[in-house]
């Protein structure tokens, strides 16, 4: 055989199904695991009859590839990715390109992309979203690194990038870490809206008395509108239509209330704190999951901890529009809005020189955010490059301006029914806090000054004050 296009290692589902994907579009592959069992598995199981070849060492995966080589690996975030590289550089000549399609921290890409592009390797740090069957049929990739190592892989990634109607869901993102910083924040755009349509559901079962079905049905409402449409409550709708086999009821409510992570989230809000961009809505939703996660001593305080009877309020019509689906909007725009603020903030920090609307554009398809919010956030950051936060370009600003009081109705109402809804708190905050001139840190300031002589500004005279308080 004619040596082949294109190499993957690593083949779990991702791996596989990215594989496939690039062979169906065209590339003939060779791939690689560390067990080759596996490997023989996969090619007598769905990669039979298809251009894909096996290899048994590295060394003969590396030599069954045309050069320039175009490698993704698809292991393990963290030392499984450094160890692959030590492993395989031997076999890699000047020119080859590595591809790193896991969720890496993005640091660890800064550092790889240095190593290896002073070895005169390419090294690709790239996010890929979509889950296993986006991964199969088109993903959205968010490759970073340097641009030369981008125009290597480009034909390949732009086939099998999920399409729409203004083109593939890829692009060249920036140099160094960038594409993994960008996937990273993906990750807490999703944590947001995935923790934001978990209180809409316990405010709909636990208030409005809704079975899972009638709760589906709302779903399926707000995933036909132009600000709800989208992958996250479209799979929220199923989920909450799904029934247990055994005994026909409401599947959701078989499953343990505890939500892991895998890190992403967590680089989020670390990333915006250190470099002062306000994430609070982000910030909740991975709260959420640490608060969930402890869940003894949730069950142990419940007795011992009394808050109000659940009591009724208002929270939407059949039809789903209503003060519940205001706040739902408004918690998903504040993810999207801070998600893109921390991206602007860290561009001008690292020199990665983001396109917000080329990144708008390549979350509309294959990746798990993808939600028809997605055009209007493209439009915006295209009408004003420099807009420093979506929720006051027009259109967003009309959206908080009607919706405002509905978000404020149902944080309300759920404080005094003593049912948490952090993301929905943290986003009336947020927007509060945002909307507001003067704020009430001149006090801070004032205290800072009196115990520590921290110094204070004031606000009608030029100059560093200091005030002896305590007199
Ligand atoms: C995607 C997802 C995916 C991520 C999982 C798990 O875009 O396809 O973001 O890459 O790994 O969603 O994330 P947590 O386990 O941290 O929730």
């Amino acid at each position: 055989m004619d040596k082949a296009h294109f190499g993957l290692i690593g083949l779990g589902v991702m791996g596989e199904n990215l594989v496939l994907n690039a062979e169906r579009n065209g590339f003939s592959s060779v791939v690689y695991n560390r067990t080759y069992a596996k490997t023989e598995e996969f090619l007598s199981g769905m990669g039979a009859g298809k251009n894909i070849v096996g290899s048994t060492s590295l060394e003969d995966f590396v030599s069954k590839l045309q050069h320039p080589r175009r490698i993704l690996m698809m292991v393990k975030a963290g030392p499984a990715v450094d160890a692959v590289i030590k492993d395989i550089s031997p076999y890699l000549e000047a020119g080859d390109l590595l591809i790193d399609g896991g969720n890496s921290e993005y640091h660890d890409t800064e550092r790889r992309v240095a190593e290896l592009e002073s070895k005169s390797f390419g090294f690709i740090g790239m996010g890929v979203s979509g889950g296993a069957k986006g991964a199969l049929e088109g993903p959205s990739m968010m490759p970073g690194g340097t641009k030369a190592s981008y125009d290597a892989i480009e034909s390949l990634v732009c086939k099998m990038a999920a399409q729409v109607e203004d083109g593939p869901c890829v692009t060249y993102i920036g140099p160094g870490g960038s594409g993994h910083f960008v996937k990273t924040v993906h990750n807490g755009i999703e944590y947001g809206i995935e923790q934001i349509l978990a209180e809409a559901y316990d405010l709909l079962k636990r208030v409005g008395g809704l079975s899972g079905t009638q709760m589906a049905d709302i779903f399926g409402h707000w995933n036909s509108t132009e600000e709800l449409a989208s992958y996250l409550v479209e799979i929220t709708e199923i989920c909450l239509r799904t029934k247990d086999p055994a005994d026909g009821s409401d599947l959701v409510e078989k499953i343990v209330d505890q939500a892991g992570q895998k890190g992403t989230g967590l680089w989020t809000v670390v990333s915006a704190l250190q470099m002062g961009a306000p994430v609070p809505t982000i910030y909740a939703a991975l709260n959420g999951r640490v608060m969930s996660s402890i869940k003894p001593q949730r069950q142990n305080a419940e007795a011992i901890l009394h808050g109000p009877a659940v009591q009724s309020f208002e929270l939407c019509g059949n039809d789903g529009t209503g003060p519940l689906m205001d706040a739902v909007v408004l918690a998903c725009m504040a993810s999207y809005a801070q998600g893109m603020e921390l991206l602007r903030i860290a561009s001008a920090e690292h020199d990665y020189n983001l396109n917000m609307p080329s990144i708008a554009q390549i979350w509309k398809g294959g990746c798990i955010i993808r939600a028809r919010l997605l055009k209007r956030i493209q439009d915006a950051f295209n009408a004003n490059p420099q807009l420093v936060n979506l929720l006051i370009d027009p259109w967003f600003a009309e959206q908080v301006n009607r919706r405002l009081p509905g978000l404020a109705k149902v944080v309300a109402g759920a404080a005094e029914a003593g049912i948490p809804v952090p993301c929905l708190s943290s986003t009336l905050d947020y927007i509060n806090s945002y909307r507001t001139a003067r704020l009430p840190q001149n006090l801070v300031q004032a205290m800072r000054d009196c115990f520590g002589s921290h110094t204070y500004q004031r606000v009608d005279q030029e100059g560093t004050f200091h005030t002896e308080w305590l007199d």
